[in-house]
C-alpha cells in the first residue's frame, strides 16, 4: 500500500478541476471522491493520505459541515483537511468547523479565485519532508529519526536509515556526494536536539548551526502564513503575535550564527528549502537581506529580515493565473490584467499583516510597501518620489533579484552564487534609475568582496 498525496472529495466539476490542476502543477498523486460517505468506505486502499480537501461550499449550516469533516477525520485520522466552507458563512461558524477536527478552513471564493490552496496543499503535501544536508549527520552518531533520500526519476521519497542507525562512513561518502537528505517535518524537534547534542567549536559545527537556524525560521515562516491563510475566528490575534515573535527569535538567531561564517551566502543558496515555489522563497531572501544589512551597516538588520519575509504574503491574494506565472519564473509572460494585480502585490501583503494585527514597525510596513519601487519612478505599485525611498526596501528588492537567479527547480543543478552576485553588481550598476548612487556605493563592495578563503567548504 502506499500513501495518497492529495484526496478531494467533491462532486462538483468546477471544483475537481481547480484541484486538479494544482495536483498536476506539483506533481501531486490525486483521486476523486464523489462525498464524505465514500472518501470513508475507500480510504482504507492507502497507507495514509497527506491532505484531503472536503468540499462543504454547498452547506449552509456550521454543524453540518462539521459532520463532513469528522466523517473525513474517521476515515484517515492523520490527513491534514482543508475544507473549503461557502463564502456565506460567518468567522464564528468557521470556527465551529475548525474545532470539528479540520486543519484549516477556507472560503469558496478563495479556494477557486485566489493562490491559497496552491500555498497551502504544496506545504502540506512537500513539506512533510524537510531537507538537511548530508554532511551535517556526525560519523558513528545515532538517529532517532528515520531518514530519505529523494529519487530524482519519480520525486518519491524512499527511507534510507531507521531509528536506532549508527550512522556509518561508508553510508555518509555515499551520501555527502548526493548531497540532500530529507526528515519528516515532525521529526524536525528530534533534529533540532540530534545538532545540539552534536555541536562543538570549529567551522563544521557553525555551519551545521547556521543551516539548522535557516530551517527553523523556514518552519516558523510558514506556520504564520498557515495562519494568515486561515479564514476561521479560531486562528486568533494572539496566536498571530506568537508566531510572529517565534519568527523574529528565529531570524535573530539566524544573522548571529551566520555571522558566525565565512560565506554565509553558500549555506543559504545551497540550501534545498523553498525550492518548490513562491512565498516560500521569503526565508531566502530574508537571509541574504540580513548578510547584506549586516555588512553594509544599512538599516536594521532584523527589520530588514522580517520586512523581506512578509513582503510577498500578498501572493496569496493573487488569481491562480497569475502565480502560475510566479512560480514558473515567467514574468513577462502577464497579460495587461496580469501584471496589474502583480504590482499590487505589496499592497496585498502590507494588507494581510494588518488584517491580523502583527505588531509591524514603521520601517518594516515602509519596506514591505516599497519592495518594488525604483529610483526612476518606474517602479510599483506607488512609483514613490526618489528621495522618499526607503534604502531598506531598495535592499529587500536586489535580494529578492538575487534569489531570482539563484533559484533552482527540482532535478536542476544548483548555480554558483559567486558568480550570481557578480553578475547581479554589474547588472545594478548598468541599469541607471534602478537604485541610488549611495545605495550602490555601499552594496558594490560587500557583493564584490571576495569571500570564502578556503578553509570552510560547503556542500
Ligand atoms: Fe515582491
Amino acid at each position: 500500500m502506499r500513501v495518497l498525496d492529495l484526496g478531494v472529495i467533491s462532486n462538483n466539476e468546477r471544483f475537481r478541476r481547480r484541484a486538479e490542476l494544482i495536483a498536476r502543477f506539483f506533481e501531486f498523486e490525486f483521486r476523486f471522491f464523489n462525498n464524505d460517505e465514500d472518501f470513508f468506505s475507500n480510504s482504507g486502499d492507502y497507507k495514509g493520505i497527506s491532505c484531503v480537501v472536503l468540499d462543504c461550499s454547498e452547506l449552509t449550516k456550521p454543524n453540518e459541515v462539521a459532520g463532513q469533516v469528522q466523517v473525513a477525520k474517521q476515515g484517515a485520522p492523520e490527513s491534514y483537511i482543508l475544507t473549503v466552507v461557502s463564502s456565506k458563512l460567518s468567522p464564528e461558524d468557521a470556527r465551529i468547523v475548525r474545532t470539528s477536527g479540520a486543519s484549516l478552513v477556507i472560503m469558496e471564493n478563495e479556494y477557486l479565485s485566489s493562490s491559497k490552496p496552491e500555498f497551502i496543499l504544496s506545504q502540506v503535501i512537500r513539506s512533510t519532508y524537510i531537507p538537511i544536508k548530508a554532511l551535517d549527520l556526525v560519523e558513528g552518531s545515532e538517529i532517532a529519526f528515520p531518514i530519505f533520500h529523494l529519487l530524482s526519476v519519480n520525486k518519491r521519497f524512499l527511507k534510507i536509515a531507521k531509528p536506532g542507525y549508527k550512522v556509518g562512513h561508508d553510508f555518509l561518502e555515499k551520501y555527502i556526494e548526493v548531497g540532500d537528505l530529507y526528515l519528516k517535518r515532525s521529526d524536525l524537534p528530534a533534529w533540532v536536539q540530534y545538532t545540539n547534542l552534536h555541536s562543538s567549536e570549529g567551522p563544521e559545527s557553525h555551519l551545521r548551526k547556521c543551516r539548522l537556524r535557516f530551517l527553523q525560521l523556514n518552519q516558523s515562516f510558514l506556520n504564520l502564513v498557515l495562519l494568515i491563510t486561515d479564514q476561521s475566528s479560531a486562528a486568533s490575534f494572539a496566536q498571530g503575535r506568537e508566531l510572529f515573535e517565534v519568527c523574529e527569535g528565529f531570524a535573530a538567531e539566524l544573522l548571529e550564527s551566520m555571522a558566525d561564517l565565512k560565506d554565509p551566502w553558500s549555506v543559504i543558496s545551497n540550501s534545498a528549502i523553498g525550492d518548490f515555489g513562491s512565498v516560500e522563497r521569503a526565508p531566502a531572501i530574508a537571509a541574504y537581506a540580513g548578510i547584506l544589512s549586516t555588512q553594509a551597516h544599512m538599516g536594521n538588520p532584523k527589520e530588514i529580515m522580517i520586512g523581506a519575509l512578509l513582503s510577498d504574503v500578498g501572493f496569496l491574494d493573487l488569481s491562480p493565473s497569475t502565480t502560475e506565472k510566479v512560480r514558473q519564473n515567467r514574468l513577462n509572460d502577464f497579460n495587461a490584467e496580469e501584471k496589474m494585480e502583480y504590482q499590487k502585490h505589496p499592497i496585498f501583503s502590507l494588507n494581510q499583516c494588518l488584517s491580523r494585527k502583527l505588531p509591524l514597525s514603521e520601517d518594516i510596513k515602509e519596506i514591505i510597501i516599497q519592495s518594488h519601487e525604483r529610483m526612476d519612478q518606474k517602479g510599483f505599485p506607488h512609483r514613490v518620489r526618489s528621495d522618499k525611498l526607503n534604502e531598506s526596501a531598495m535592499l529587500v528588492r536586489l535580494c529578492w533579484d538575487l534569489d531570482m537567479r539563484c533559484q533552482v527547480r527540482m532535478g536542476e543543478k544548483r548555480v554558483d552564487i559567486k558568480e550570481v552576485k557578480q553578475k547581479l553588481s554589474e547588472s545594478a550598476s548598468s541599469d541607471t534609475g534602478n537604485y541610488s548612487f549611495i545605495f550602490l556605493n555601499k552594496i558594490l563592495k560587500i557583493l564584490n568582496k571576495p569571500e570564502n578563503n578556503g578553509d570552510v567548504i560547503v556542500v
